[in-house]
């Protein structure tokens, strides 16, 4: 039988020959040889490996989701493809502890020779914040400049032109902002919603104000929480409430693509609705694993060299653990468990909504 292709060689076909010979210590080149400084550019060469594959299935995503319509088996691929990032993601936050086998002290042995160079110079890692959607006037300023001043100037460019691109941000509020159904005749989600909730924290104040085991005080202190929780809810009911917390930078998504992710996720159970609400859970997956990553490798470099000052110049483990919390791109998806309501309080929706999300909706966009 004719072989199609000539035959192939395992070194050649992987380019061992140039992956296996770019780790080149630096403190044999000075002529004092750091046993620990091979594992320590091998973990970083791992990870740049990994951020490779990461940005191809998170570009594939993005391109998917950015189609008009997105098909529904496109939804089901892109939700496979967020699913092999975090897997991948739980390595890369394993995969710190083979680092830290290495000690603070073996550490030392060749820490100086790496000066100015550092982790934040790192350009596919900048490269995934910036397609997730992290804004640069939302980042944290590093000695007062810009994340990017550390890096040559092809990679500056190089950051500044990606920063134009769709992001997954961008293309799911997109996406979010067309879902159907919201309106459906005469029915309106908002509104049968808001009586949904408006009952249930009528029912938490009676609950509260009937306890015999609360005293007065603990009454009227239950009673402004729920106050609370009422104001937590306004600004989703209203527009122009939300629009004004974006302009504060408390939220980000749109205020129709956050009714639209609400819906999905009260409505889950609806067989249509079932991909786009893994959808949006993925994307809270990586957000948080993206978030844990942060945290371990700032807990490790405080392990490393304690309140020390960075290569890179920053203030360190201060600096890391700060990103851990401001630098969350999905955080109003995660926020938006605050407003769940129980199954059995949840509207139901009219026959012919609810028959069409049982079958026909990919009918429309095929
Ligand atoms: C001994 C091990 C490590 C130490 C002591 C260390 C230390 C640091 C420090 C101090 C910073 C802040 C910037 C600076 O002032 O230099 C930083 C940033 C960074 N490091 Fe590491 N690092 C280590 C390992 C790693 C590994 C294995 C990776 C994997 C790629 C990594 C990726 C990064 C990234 C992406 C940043 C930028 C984070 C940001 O700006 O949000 N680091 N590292």
């Amino acid at each position: 039988m004719d072989k199609p292709y000539p035959p192939l060689y395992y070194t050649d076909y992987l380019q061992l020959d140039t992956l296996l010979n770019c780790q080149s210590r630096k403190s044999e080149e000075y002529g004092d040889p750091a046993h620990d400084e091979m594992l320590f550019i091998i973990v970083h060469q791992a990870y740049e490996l990994w951020f490779k594959q990461i940005l191809f299935e998170l570009d594939s995503a993005i391109a998917l989701l950015s189609k008009d319509p997105v098909r529904e088996q496109d939804v089901g691929t892109c939700v496979s493809r967020l699913q092999r990032i975090t897997e991948i993601q739980k390595i890369l936050i394993d995969q710190l502890r083979v680092l830290e086998t290495m000690t603070p002290l073996d550490f030392l042995d060749f820490r100086d020779y790496l000066f100015p160079a550092s982790g934040f110079q790192s350009i596919q890692f900048r490269l995934l914040e910036i397609r997730l959607g992290l804004e640069s006037d939302t980042r944290l300023r590093y000695n007062q400049a810009a994340y990017h001043s550390r890096v040559s100037p092809e990679h500056r460019d190089l950051l500044i032109e990606n920063e134009q691109k769709r992001t997954m941000f961008g293309a799911i509020e997109h996406w979010l902002e067309r879902t159907p159904f919201l309106e459906f005749g005469e029915y309106r989600f908002w509104d049968e919603y808001r009586v949904a909730v408006q009952s249930m924290l009528g029912r938490d104040r009676e609950v509260i104000e009937n306890n015999p085991t609360l005293s007065d005080d603990e009454k009227v202190q239950q009673v402004l929480e729920l106050g609370q929780t009422e104001e937590h809810f306004g600004a989703i009911f209203d527009p122009d409430r939300h629009d004004a917390l974006r302009k504060d930078g408390k939220l980000r998504l749109s205020h129709r693509a956050t009714l639209a992710a609400l819906f999905i996720s009260l409505y889950r159970d609806q067989p249509i609705l079932s991909m786009p609400y893994r959808l949006l859970a993925g994307l809270v997956d990586m957000d948080e694993l993206l978030t844990t990553w942060r945290y371990r490798h700032a807990l490790m470099v405080h392990r490393m060299i304690g309140t020390k000052i960075g290569t890179g110049g920053s203030s360190g483990y201060q600096y890391l653990k700060s990103t851990a919390e401001s630098h969350r791109v999905f955080r109003d998806l995660t926020n938006l468990s605050t407003f769940l309501i129980p199954r059995h309080a949840l509207p139901e929706l009219p026959d012919a909504l609810f028959r069409r999300l049982g079958f026909a909706h990919q009918a429309d966009i095929a």
